[in-house]
């Protein structure tokens, strides 16, 4: 499949929106479209990987799903646990590095420790990662980072004016991580939600009428495909473009 597919997205971010939508439709409770769509996050980590994506992130809880019904955020925390125990094995045995973004100091004790024994034990895997966003967003990132560069230059360790965007995204959580290249959001909605807005600055968006729990590997191809179809500019013209291509 991947060699059908020129221009491969390097980074591939995914807004997985509509757990909520593919339950109901279905006459069941939200959380069985949650566990569904527990499945499809196993599924997306293989295929991206098949079709020759090096970073994959998650958009998994955002800072303002605690705001859901207390049920519904428990269980989606019952639901994070049960999926990084399940899952600790295949990163090890696949070979898939596990990274987060967010606030994960805030997340119960549980997840913190399986995230950070995951991350731990997949570290030196650098072929393919898995970027969950959880607590994310990219408001408090950027407050989080707005401080620790003040901090930074409390101490001494930055210029105030040598500040720039090459020195200040280093505070971000994506510190260290490419930009980017497509944002695919699932369920039809067409918003961004608070997530990688910074980063996203110059990414492809591809938004999908596909509920997260039904997206294949088929979707994502196709993803892929429109994405090979585009132009970047980066604020060049398209004839700028093209001359630096044939280079
Ligand atoms: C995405 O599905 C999962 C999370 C935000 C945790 P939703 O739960 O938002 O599904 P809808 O949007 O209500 O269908
Ligand atoms: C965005 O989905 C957050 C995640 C996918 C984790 P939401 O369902 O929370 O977004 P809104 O509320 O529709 O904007
Ligand atoms: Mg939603």
């Amino acid at each position: 499949m991947s060699v059908l597919v020129e221009n491969i997205p390097q980074h591939v971010a995914i807004i997985m929106d509509g757990n909520g939508r593919w339950a109901t439709k279905r006459g069941l409770p939200r959380i069985e479209g949650h566990r569904r769509g527990v499945e499809t996050v196993r599924t997306a980590t293989l295929a991206a990987r098949d079709l020759g994506v090096r970073m994959l992130t998650l958009y998994a809880f955002s800072i303002e799903n605690w705001k859901r019904p207390q049920d519904e955020v428990g269980a989606l925390m019952g639901l994070l646990e049960y999926y990084l125990k399940r899952e600790l094995e295949t990163f090890v045995r696949d070979r898939v590095r596990l990274r987060t973004i967010g606030r994960i100091e805030d997340l119960p004790a549980g997840v913190q420790k399986v995230l950070r024994m995951t991350t731990e034990e997949t570290k030196h895997f650098n072929d393919y990662t898995l970027v969950l966003a959880l607590n994310y967003g990219a408001r408090t990132e950027m407050v989080d980072a707005a401080r620790a560069y003040a901090a930074a230059v409390a101490a001494g360790h930055e210029k105030l004016n040598d500040s720039s965007w090459e020195t200040f995204d280093r505070y971000l959580y994506t510190a260290g991580m490419p930009e980017p290249d497509l944002i695919i959001r699932t369920s039809g909605e067409t918003r961004v939600s608070n997530f990688l807005l910074l980063q996203g600055a110059y990414a492809e968006y591809i938004f999908t009428p596909v509920l997260w729990p039904d997206f294949t590997k088929a979707d994502l191809a196709a993803a892929l495909a429109e994405y090979s179809r585009r132009e970047r500019r980066f604020g060049l013209t398209s004839e700028q473009v093209k001359a630096a291509m044939d280079k």
